[in-house]
């Protein structure tokens, strides 16, 4: 079961110092490797604080991108074209360690293109932040000549840090990054458990979104929806027959997302579920991850079969029996693997922490002892 430190305040969180093996090897950053943590500099993320020059912010945005033009586009595990002149085209790419799935979607009519769930690159053994997974993003989008007009966060993601500012910053720094209004309550809960300034967060996102908002890919229309449950500040995106949904309902055998983290709620994520399944059954439910090693990786599964065959909550499921069942289950997972990495870069769009007078820049873990003694 997820729960937080209970003594945060009183056991020192212990840092994580993001710094790269190469620190003192590399005179040229090895590719994939931030810049600025090869060099030890604040940037090219803008530092929390706006410490980061905007000179300094361009300067390494621009060599990066010098960089990716060499690299080459990643290539999607899927494509699927639209046949319906109101959805769009849709690219899928998996991140293997975290297994998130990260989306190009494309107005085939204008080539406008929004990036959904992008993944930023960490090992949390060594600290190091790399950018081979959004790099190959930002290829394919040059490659295929490319609009990017949004960057999508379906939520503050637990489980991987998102490449949401640095994808910005390589697509030219004026891309909106967009997520879910009740972030802020997100931000309330964990900026003080990091020691984050929460009004250093007020404008951490470019675009705060509220449940039926619509707004333009190109030609075609995208209609948010606010999926709590999972997280307060979930959205998942309808555009044509497409819809993204996060960490919400997952593939019909896996079933649905857990719904014990702060903010998180059984209840809401039943009807979340609903609304979903209310869907026509010729939709796609694009999913945020997809888990099983015994069959090939899955993206999407079609309203109709979900209603069929979700283990959780197909049709006939009542939403007593699901909200126990996911409580009780619950009740007995483990944290995510980069649960604190994840979530003090992702509530602020994907920045890191303020540098330290060094230029050294540290991840906090709140950590539990109740051995009853003081060490
Ligand atoms: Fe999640």
């Amino acid at each position: 079961m997820f729960r937080l430190a209970s003594r945060t305040a009183s056991v020192r969180a212990s840092g994580t110092h993001v710094r790269p093996r190469s620190v003192h090897t590399h005179a040229v950053p090895p590719r994939g490797v931030l810049p600025s943590l090869v060099r030890n500099t604040p940037g090219p993320f803008p530092a929390a604080s706006g410490s980061a020059s905007p000179t300094s912010a361009r300067g390494i945005a621009s060599l990066s991108r010098a960089s990716i033009n060499k690299i080459p586009p990643a290539e999607p595990w899927r494509r699927h074209p639209s046949s319906d002149p109101e959805t769009p085209n849709v690219f899928t790419f998996f991140e293997k360690a975290t297994s998130t799935w990260q989306y190009i979607v494309v107005d085939p009519h204008t080539s406008e293109a929004v990036i959904i769930d992008s993944v930023l690159d960490y090992d949390p053994a060594s600290g190091v932040i790399s950018t081979a997974t959004a790099d190959g993003l930002v290829s394919f989008v040059e490659h295929n000549g490319l609009k990017v007009i949004k960057i999508l966060e379906t939520h503050a993601h637990a489980d991987h840090l998102t490449a949401a500012q640095y994808l910005k910053q390589q697509l030219g720094g004026d891309v909106p990054v967009c997520i879910g209004q009740r972030i802020k309550q997100v931000q309330e809960t964990f900026a003080p458990i990091y020691g984050l300034e929460l009004s250093s967060m007020d404008n951490a996102f470019d675009a705060y979104l509220k449940d039926n908002e619509e707004f333009n890919l190109g030609s075609l229309s995208c209609h948010v929806l606010h999926l709590p449950g999972h997280t307060p500040d979930h959205v998942g995106f309808v555009i044509g027959k497409a819809v993204f949904t996060g960490d919400s309902i997952f593939n019909p055998d896996v079933g649905t997302a857990r719904a014990d983290f702060p903010g998180g709620n059984a209840e809401t994520l039943y009807a979340s579920m609903q609304r979903l399944l209310s869907l026509p059954g010729e939709y796609r439910l694009y999913v945020g991850h997809d888990y099983p090693q015994n069959r090939d990786q899955t993206c999407f599964s079609t309203v109709a079969d979900q209603r069929a065959e979700n283990k959780h909550v197909k049709e006939g499921t009542d939403a007593t029996s699901f909200i126990q069942w996911r409580k009780d289950r619950d009740a007995v997972l483990g944290a995510p693997r980069l649960l604190h990495p994840s979530l003090q870069v992702n509530i602020q769009a994907g920045r890191l922490p303020p540098a330290d007078e060094q230029g050294r820049v540290f991840l906090r873990t709140p950590v539990k002892f109740d051995a009853g003694v003081k060490l």
